[in-house]
């Protein structure tokens, strides 16, 4: 987003033009800062074949997986849903990753008929999709590598007492079932967390997938799953890309020598390819001077944008339509019939009600975690594609809403 003679845009287009045409609440996707994203992690590791696969999680229109198939990323799916989306989306199957957690083994065997290579992340799991299959499908394992990384607790997942993967200090019983069933596994897989800003943190656990890796002849690729933490606040940290780049790739090169295989490294970001290139429009509907506080309600609310209200996490927040007001600090809040607090006492230009407000990183996890809790309708997406705004998604309707009701005579 640019300011340009006294007016916010993305790509030449106009921010408050397009809350107009469209409607707000609005999420905007910007697909050029998507590209940059990508390439930039594409060139930060030197010497090693890299692949990425995008975690659709964060944003699952399909005009985004679309996008992403067309700059050569794979796919990173957590449901068979999203495994669907992505065929749909046109990403050949063996460029999609389908990486659950607590699946019934039925979801896994539906991907497999799919073509789509499964990670498995029990032994449960491990010995039902042996007994099946025994070395006819390749299958990649999910360790938990017992590292705590993440901005938040309910997002560290690496860790010892964390439900994902199978813990590397079960790797006997690991090796009992493959052998037993004779599994070809093809790849190790694990995902520490998200927002992780400790690049020691990756270093950590991939020195734990290394270790486990040399009791596993036919590798072809070591999955480190994602995590990078992107800049929320102005003047923000983030995970130094270039300097991990750098540190593990010259360990992976290591790592393969001994192996005496050059092996594909995977990454799988969400957050990192799209959190940068979401907008999210709301307007003003009220102010609210209270003896406290003073309140700005926007037309949305935690049922479209949760992560302030369950993370905590900070969203910037820019007051498009007076971009050059006097600084005030207001309380910015939702409509929902809960306390869904945006932000507390933060410095805007001056708003007034009408103003648009919009809230920056809302490319992950925002209309992915949206609901219509109040029987609210979920809002539309529009993509910023080569200078052209694109609607990717209708806003919703009442129908919406009924659609899978059954309605009974009583
Ligand atoms: N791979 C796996 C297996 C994952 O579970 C996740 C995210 C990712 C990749 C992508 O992680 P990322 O690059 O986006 O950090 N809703 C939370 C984030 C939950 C992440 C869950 N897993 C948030 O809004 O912060």
């Amino acid at each position: 987003m640019e300011f340009v003679e006294g007016q916010y845009e993305i790509q030449s287009l106009k921010l408050t033009a397009l809350a107009e045409k469209y409607g707000s609440p609005l999420y905007l996707y910007d697909t050029a800062n998507m590209e940059r994203q990508y390439q930039r992690l594409m060139n930060a590791f030197p010497g090693v074949r890299l692949r990425l696969n995008y975690a659709c999680k964060a944003l699952t229109n399909i005009n985004i997986l679309k996008f992403f198939n067309q700059l050569g990323a794979g796919l990173d799916a957590v449901s068979i849903q999203e495994v669907q989306i992505g065929l749909k989306a046109g990403f050949a199957a063996e460029k999609i990753s389908f990486t659950p957690s607590g699946i019934h083994p039925e979801e896994a065997y539906q991907a497999v008929g799919l073509k789509v290579p499964v990670t498995l992340d029990s032994l449960s799991l491990l010995e039902k999709f042996g007994k099946k299959y025994s070395s006819s499908v390749p299958v990649s394992i999910r360790i938990n590598p017992h590292v705590m990384g993440g901005g938040h607790a309910k997002i560290s997942t690496g860790h010892k007492g964390s439900k994902f993967g199978i813990s590397f200090q079960q790797l006997p019983q690991i090796l009992d079932l493959v052998n037993q069933y004779r599994l070809h596994v093809r790849g190790l897989h694990m995902h520490t967390g998200s927002d992780i800003l400790d690049i020691s943190i990756f270093l950590k656990s991939a020195e734990v997938l290394f270790d486990v890796a040399g009791s596993f002849p036919q590798l072809e690729f070591i999955d480190m799953g994602s995590g990078f933490k992107v800049p929320y606040k102005p003047g923000d940290y983030e995970t130094d890309i270039e300097e991990l780049g750098r540190l593990l790739s010259e360990r992976f090169n290591q790592f393969c020598d001994q192996y005496g295989k050059n092996l594909t490294l995977i990454f799988e970001p969400g957050k990192f390819l799209v959190s940068t290139a979401g907008y999210f429009i709301t307007r003003v509907n009220v102010i609210k001077e209270t003896p406290l506080t003073v309140f700005a309600g926007v037309n949305s609310g935690q049922n479209h944008l949760i992560r302030p209200m369950f993370y905590d996490a900070y969203h910037h927040i820019v007051n498009i339509s007076n971009p050059e007001g006097a600084v005030k600090p207001y309380s910015v809040v939702g409509y929902i019939c809960e306390t869904d607090t945006f932000a507390w006492e933060r410095e805007l230009p001056e708003v007034r009600e009408g103003d648009y407000l919009v809230f920056l990183n809302a490319g992950a996890y925002g209309f992915s975690m949206a609901s219509n809790y109040n029987s609210r309708l979920r809002p539309a997406e529009v993509m910023i594609h080569k200078g052209k705004d694109l609607l990717i998604r209708e806003r919703e309707t009442l129908d919406n809403l009924l659609r899978n009701q059954i309605v009974h005579q009583f």
